[in-house]
């Protein structure tokens, strides 16, 4: 089931998803989380970062997959997904390096590795909470419009509209890798829980498509979720849909 709530502020939105993926590291004695990064996310690490500093958890058992990596760059490359999690959340916790997961971007043998990536995060059970951002063509991880849903951890080709947008992050439009190594709409599926996050006004139309979707539809990736059992997506004012 799909349920949508708009809390208004962005900054509300940000710490609400924040306070479930801390909830769930209480609740779980070992905890998976499924992470993402772009922009919509560093307020959301922020708030988790506070939330940890001021409250008594244990972390030792937690274990986070990130859904993507850019291809070929470096892991410390300022860009790197890696990076922005060192420096939004991982170098802020009580967490070591055999904790976190990426899939392999530099792999020798991807598809071997793909697969095992795969099976990390579905073995046994999924991840307990997946968080998600939204791509303004609807794409989840890397998967952009046209990917099958039965499709698996994988590489892939941006698209420009990703390149575009992603290009904020880099000085000129060309540095933007032109692939990713991406967790496939299966591997995501396989969550036990789903909360995708879109902030600002960008985001309000295929936000409000989202909402009106009822069949699921591969030309939005997201729409995918409309099948699964638990899923919530959190907005502000600026991305709610019109009701
Ligand atoms: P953003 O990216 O948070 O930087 O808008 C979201 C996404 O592309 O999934």
């Amino acid at each position: 089931m799909m349920e949508f709530v708009n809390l208004g502020d962005a900054t509300l939105a940000a710490q609400y998803v924040a306070i479930e993926m801390f909830r769930t590291i209480q609740k779980q004695s070992e905890p998976k989380l499924g992470l993402a990064t772009g922009g919509t996310m560093e307020p959301v690490y922020k708030s988790l970062v506070q939330l940890i500093e001021h409250n008594p958890i244990d972390l030792s058992a937690l274990k986070t997959f990130n859904l993507d990596e850019y291809y070929g760059l470096d892991k410390d490359h300022p860009q790197s997904y890696l990076y922005f999690m060192k420096h939004h959340l991982f170098n802020h916790i009580d967490i070591t390096e055999n904790q976190y997961y990426f899939p392999d971007n530099n792999a020798v043998n991807l598809e071997a590795d793909n697969q095992a990536y795969d099976q990390l995060v579905k073995s046994p059970d999924g991840v307990h909470l997946q968080i998600l951002g939204i791509g303004t063509n609807g794409h989840i991880g890397f998967n952009e419009p046209g990917t099958p849903f039965d499709s698996n951890t994988r590489l892939v080709q941006l698209t420009d509209e990703t390149i575009q947008a992603n290009a904020r992050f880099f000085n000129h439009v060309e540095e933007v890798p032109t692939r990713a190594v991406t967790m496939g709409i299966k591997t995501i599926m396989s969550a036990e829980r789903i909360i995708l996050l879109a902030v600002g006004k960008k985001k309000q139309p295929i936000i409000h498509e989202l909402y009106h979707m009822e069949i699921p539809d591969t030309d939005v990736p997201a729409s995918v979720l409309l099948t699964h059992p638990d899923v919530l997506i959190v907005t502000d004012n600026e991305a709610a849909p019109q009701y």
